[in-house]
């Protein structure tokens, strides 16, 4: 059995690990205040080419997203986010248990636009409703897809000019910009979005997210609120120490590379098979939809998720790679394909 059920199946690449192996004996201070994570704040800072950029190292992408959201969010206001978003449906209701509401927008292929933002606002009408204040949007989206420069910038405008912040969650923002559609770099993204964070959990860390406040407004008193949250580890090193195996030369821009060149392989065969997707496939998160006797043999072999039923014969499945997926179970999966 071979899973493609996700990007966080194995460990660590190794190259993260003999820096964890080789730091071990060190004493270093607590809190994300060691030398390791103040190394990956300047590899990172030097990256989206904003020295002034606050970097904070928190262990997981809820956790991030409920932090940020709720510190950075005054108690009546609300955060838009499109109907397929990480925090409207797989947080368990993370963000509203902090107390603000998650207000949906339509969505088209997982991307949020600025008309659909545009309706929540004028929905939200007056003090009775929650106010929207900020924006949430992630990239990849939950549905593998990206956001063009041109489609960032609209965003980016919309929130300007009505005062909206924008949150960039990016758990696999490295599949995202290594896409060989994409058209965005880290500097633009820093300069196009209020706060972002780098996923290192699915993207060959063991866990850990960098979380990235290019806004100067919004740094004020987030160790307090971070800490607040029980997201301030004592053993931030750990992180500091994986990111600065991932920063320190090109690594996090291969493992990304990687995973995306997997599916690509298997979004050609599929192609070459007669399947179509659900949504067009562009980095790790592959979305074909499948006969169900098709399904049902797959699965004998192969652990993914099913997305949705598509009618009574065919649903469409998730195949996810990793940094750590081999060509050959990459082959095998294909091998296993039958023409439709
Ligand atoms: C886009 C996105 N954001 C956030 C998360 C949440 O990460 P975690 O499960 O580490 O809380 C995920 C997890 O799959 C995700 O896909």
């Amino acid at each position: 059995m071979y899973s493609f059920m996700n990007d966080y199946s194995e460990g660590a690449h190794p190259r993260i690990l003999e820096l964890l192996y080789k730091s071990n004996y060190e004493q270093n201070i607590g809190y994300g205040l060691d030398v390791h994570s103040e190394k990956s704040r300047e590899y990172i800072r030097k990256l989206i080419g904003r020295q002034k950029a606050d970097i904070h190292f928190i262990p997981g992408g809820t956790l991030t997203n409920l932090t940020v959201i709720s510190a950075l969010l005054r108690p009546h206001q609300c955060v838009i986010s499109a109907d397929t978003g990480h925090i409207n449906v797989h947080e368990a209701g993370a963000v509203e248990a902090t107390g603000h509401k998650v207000v949906i927008a339509a969505s088209k292929e997982g991307k949020l636009y600025p008309e659909a933002i545009e309706a929540v606002l004028k929905y939200h009408s007056d003090e009775h409703m929650v106010l929207p204040k900020m924006v949430y949007i992630s990239n990849s989206t939950e549905l593998g897809t990206i956001y063009s420069k041109d489609e960032l910038t609209r965003i980016h405008n919309v929130c300007k000019e009505k005062g909206l912040i924008l949150f960039l969650d990016g758990a696999r923002i490295g599949n995202a910009l290594m896409s060989k559609y994409n058209d965005l770099t880290f500097k633009d993204i820093a300069n196009l979005v209020d706060v972002f964070y780098i996923g290192g959990t699915k993207n060959g860390a063991l866990l850990g997210e960098a979380l990235v406040v290019c806004n100067d407004n919004l740094k004020e008193d987030l160790r307090y609120l971070i800490k607040q949250k029980g997201a301030l580890m004592a053993k931030g090193f750990v992180m500091g120490i994986q990111f600065e195996a991932l920063f320190q030369d090109d690594l996090y821009f291969r493992l990304a590379k990687h995973a995306n060149k997997m599916a690509e392989i298997i979004t050609g065969a599929l192609t070459e098979l007669g399947y179509s997707f659900y949504v067009p496939p562009c980095t790790n998160q592959l979305f074909p939809v499948v006969p169900n006797h098709v399904l049902e043999f797959l699965a004998q072999k192969f652990d993914f998720y099913i997305y949705k039923k598509i009618d009574q014969d065919s649903s469409v499945i998730r195949l996810v790679t990793s940094w750590a997926t081999t060509q050959e179970s990459v082959d095998r999966l294909i091998e296993a394909l039958p023409k439709i």
